[in-house]
Order: C-alpha cells, then sequence, then structure tokens
C-alpha cells in the first residue's frame, strides 16, 4: 500500500519511545521507507538499534555524525520524506518547532522538510495543559502541523488525564489518510450503509439479511483514505448520534472535513481528533 512512499517519524524524549517501535514495524509491512529520527534523549528510552532492525534503514541522531554517507542527511532526508510523524512529540521538542529552532538533526530536519507534517504530543497532564504547551501547538497548527489530540487515561506517572500518546494504530491512520491514495474524492460527501436492513412484513414480522457490516465498513475507510466527507448511517451511527447529543460535542469547524472518517474506524470510539466538547 506504501511502496514507494517515504516517511520519516520522530521519536523524543518521553516513556511512550518504546511504542513507536511497533509503528515502524507496520508501516514497514506495508512496504514503506521508514526514516527514524530520535532527538539524543529519546535514546534513553529506546535504542537506535531496534528502529535499524526493524527499517533497515540508520537511525539518525546526531547532525554531525561523520560516519555516514557524503549528502547533507538533513537536508537529503528532508526532501525524499512524503509525510513526518513526530510521536512522540516532547513538550521541549514541541516549544522548539513553535519557534524554529533547530539545534538537533529531528527539529533540523523538521524545518527542512516541505511536506505534511503531523505531531502527536504526549507528556504528563500538567504539562500539556500549560498554557505555554497549548500556545506553542496553536502556533505549530497555525504553520500547518496537524496536530493529533493526545489519548486519555493512565500516564506512566500514575496521574489520570488527558496527555497520552495515542495507539500506534491511531498514529498509522494518521500517516494512511495522508499518503496512502490519491485524494480523487476530495469535496464528495459519500453515504455508506453498513449491517443488515429490516423490512417490515406486518407489525409484528420483518424479513432481513445477514450482514455484519464489515463491508461498509471496509468501503467506507477506503473512501475515507481518498478523502471525503463520511456519514454511516447503521445501529453504531445512531449511537454516536445518541452521545453527541448527550455530551454536546460538535464536530470542530477547524477540523478537514475528511477527519470524520475516523468516525467509524475506530470501531465505534468517539475519537478526540475528530470531537472536541
Ligand atoms: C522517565 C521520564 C519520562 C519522560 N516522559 C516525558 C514525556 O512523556 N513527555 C515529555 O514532554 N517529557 C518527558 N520527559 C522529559 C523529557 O525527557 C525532557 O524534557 C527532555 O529534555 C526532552 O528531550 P527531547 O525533547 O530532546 O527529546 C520524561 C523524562 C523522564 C526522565
Amino acid at each position: 500500500m506504501l511502496k514507494g512512499k517515504t516517511v520519516i517519524l520522530g521519536v523524543t524524549g518521553s516513556i511512550a519511545a518504546y511504542k513507536i517501535a511497533n509503528l515502524a514495524s507496520m508501516l514497514v509491512k506495508l512496504h514503506c521507507n521508514v526514516h527514524v529520527i530520535m532527538t539524543k534523549n529519546a535514546t534513553n528510552f529506546i535504542h537506535p538499534i531496534t528502529f535499524e532492525t526493524l527499517t533497515n534503514n540508520r537511525c539518525l541522531v546526531d547532525t554531525f555524525d561523520r560516519n555516514f554517507q557524503y549528502n547533507v542527511e538533513h537536508v537529503a532526508l528532508s526532501k525524499q520524506a512524503d509525510v513526518v510523524l513526530i510521536a512522540p512529540a516532547t513538550a521541549n521538542v514541541i516549544a522548539k518547532l513553535a519557534n524554529g529552532l533547530a539545534d538537533d538533526m529531528l527539529t533540523t530536519t523538521t524545518l527542512a522538510c516541505t511536506c505534511k507534517k503531523i505531531i502527536s504530543p504526549a507528556m504528563n497532564t500538567q504539562m500539556y495543559q500549560n498554557q505555554i504547551t497549548q500556545d506553542n501547538l496553536q502556533k505549530l497548527r497555525d504553520y500547518g502541523f496537524e496536530v493529533i489530540d493526545p489519548a486519555t487515561g493512565m500516564l506512566a506517572c500514575r496521574d489520570v488525564g488527558e496527555g497520552k500518546l495515542p495507539d500506534p494504530e491511531i498514529l498509522l491512520d494518521y500517516i494512511l489518510k495522508e499518503i496512502a491514495y490519491e485524494k480523487d474524492m476530495k469535496g464528495l460527501n459519500v453515504l455508506v450503509t453498513a449491517g443488515p436492513t429490516t423490512e417490515a412484513i406486518d407489525p409484528v414480522r420483518y424479513i432481513t439479511n445477514h450482514s455484519t457490516g464489515k463491508m461498509g465498513y471496509a468501503i467506507a475507510n477506503c473512501a475515507m483514505l481518498r478523502y471525503f466527507l463520511l456519514l454511516v448511517p447503521h445501529k453504531r451511527a445512531v449511537l454516536f448520534c445518541a452521545c453527541l447529543k448527550q455530551t454536546k460535542l460538535k464536530i470542530r469547524k477547524s477540523e478537514p472535513p475528511h477527519l470524520s472518517g475516523f468516525f467509524y474506524t475506530h470501531h465505534g470510539r468517539l475519537n478526540p481528533p475528530i470531537f472536541k466538547k
């Protein structure tokens, strides 16, 4: 699915860094060319050898590494990349990127990249909610970065709140959405039905068909990757609408419409990137 595509994964000094090994592996299985760039602090959490073994590419850490090829590495890589995902992104790297600092391989390469840049913050709840971090994230959004809202749950520090790195499958969806297909359905609204239908015979009896809804989900998923606005009218959708009404959640106006594809891809979860209080 990702043959010929190059993804840069930026890994920073967060306890969640280990999750990216799984993501790198999933991308490689989709025939993607994966380059991992780590901050020096990230190497305290996971060893570069893990990524080198999984990706078959040298994991870059040091901008001034002389034991490699002649190209100015950060520029060469930035030209190859189809998408950059920085996950987990520490408060420190977010602050650096928001202010144009480029004092290591990751920030230098990111600054040089002209492709889509996605950032997935992961940190303690107070660090994440700190106005400085929020301002930095807003700055990055204004500069065209896509920011993945962190998940909520128990953090490594045992606090419970927002700040968790989303599961690798969710991070993969963000990458796929960006590079997996031509965006030839942009601007289209697709209505997909999924699951069984029932037709009343009389007020008591009905005829129906065996359907798991899997085909509808697969079609909707494919359409999402080709950029569309999705509506899936089936039982779960009704449940979602009820949830939306109850919690007064709204589709975020600033969010590009294709994100509503996530409505169903994670099997019934209200996904924070789409719905915001
Ligand atoms: C055990 C441990 C876990 C950490 N987890 C995080 C984290 O999840 N998010 C974060 O922003 N900082 C975290 N930090 C702090 C960063 O590692 C620290 O700010 C570091 O300077 C970040 O460097 P980098 O941004 O260059 O990778 C953690 C530190 C330690 C010791």
